[in-house]
Formats: structure tokens, C-alpha cells, sequence
């Protein structure tokens, strides 16, 4: 069973964030403020935020809230290189049984990651989020996370670069 209230958590979240972004047309922008909205409405998540595809196979962060991460990911690398790389969404309930995890904190026990795709099924980001207890992330979170995403991508289709 899911949880009702994590419905209306999400729901409220977006409205927020639809309201925020109506007519912004910079990409950094809408990327703090979805990172903000969601870190904040969600009191477990420990770490909230974007990796951009700034450079060619190349994650770089920014921006998020949560303590330090790492500051660039090769595409090659961790749960965030993962979800560039299959362009699919990657949920892990237990992070020590990801080959290839990169802990930017110890505190982590689970993480999801999903792709911002643009029009072409180009990788523009990923949204990467973090919890300390393992399993924390579910159907409702994947389906939630992924519905913002693509409406990020419908807004932002070039990622970087201007309307
Ligand atoms: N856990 C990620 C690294 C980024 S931090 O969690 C912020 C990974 O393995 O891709």
C-alpha cells in the first residue's frame, strides 16, 4: 500500500513549483528551486539535487541542498553515471550493494536518480536524491520524481542553453 500522504506531499510540491516557474526561462533557476521545494517538503531527504550534463559524458553538480557532493561524475561512474548512461531511472535500496556507488556521505542508505531527458532522449541531467535509511524510495517517489522531470525538460528542452 502506498502512502496517501506522500501523494499529497508531491502534489502540493508541484503546485508550488508550478507556480514558481511560471514564465522563468532560466535553466539554474528552475533547477535550485525544484531542488529546494522537494528537499523541503520532504523532511528524509537528505541530499537533493541536479547533476548537468555541462560537459560531453560528463555530470557536473549543481545545484542542490544537502551537505557537499561530489563535484563532477563521469558517465562511466556511480548510480548518477548509471541513469545517464541506460537514460532509465535508478532506484537503490541499499547503496554498500551498488558496485560502483560513489558515497559522497557515509550517512547515505539509499538513493533514486532520474534522468531529465530532452526531446531527442538526450540526457540534460539527472536528479538525484538521497536518503539515510535504506529502501526510503518507492513506486510513488520513481513515478513523482520522473512526472517532474519530464515537465523540466518540456520547459527546458536544450538543458543549458536558452529558450
Ligand atoms: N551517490 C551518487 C553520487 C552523488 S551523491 O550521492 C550526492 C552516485 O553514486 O552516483
Amino acid at each position: 500500500m502506498s502512502d496517501p500522504s506522500k501523494h499529497a506531499t508531491y502534489s502540493s510540491a508541484r503546485a508550488r513549483l508550478d507556480a514558481l516557474l511560471v514564465g522563468e526561462d532560466d535553466w539554474i533557476a528552475a533547477l535550485a528551486t525544484i531542488a529546494s521545494e522537494l528537499h523541503g517538503a520532504f523532511g528524509w531527504f537528505s541530499w537533493t539535487g541536479f547533476y548537468r550534463v555541462a560537459r560531453p559524458e560528463m555530470l557536473i553538480v549543481g545545484p542542490y541542498q544537502g551537505s557537499h557532493g561530489c563535484l563532477r561524475i563521469p558517465f562511466s561512474r556511480g548510480v548518477c553515471g548509471a541513469a545517464a548512461r541506460t537514460r532509465k531511472t535508478q532506484r537503490v535500496d541499499d547503496v554498500s550493494r551498488f558496485e560502483g556507488h560513489i558515497a559522497c556521505s557515509p550517512d547515505t542508505r539509499s538513493e533514486i536518480v532520474v534522468p531529465v531527458l530532452g526531446p531527442r532522449g538526450d540526457v540534460l541531467a539527472v536528479l538525484d536524491v538521497d536518503a539515510t535509511r535504506p529502501a526510503a524510495f518507492d513506486d510513488v517517489d520513481g513515478d513523482e520524481l520522473e512526472s517532474i522531470c519530464r515537465d523540466l525538460a518540456r520547459r527546458f528542452p536544450s538543458g543549458e542553453l536558452r529558450r
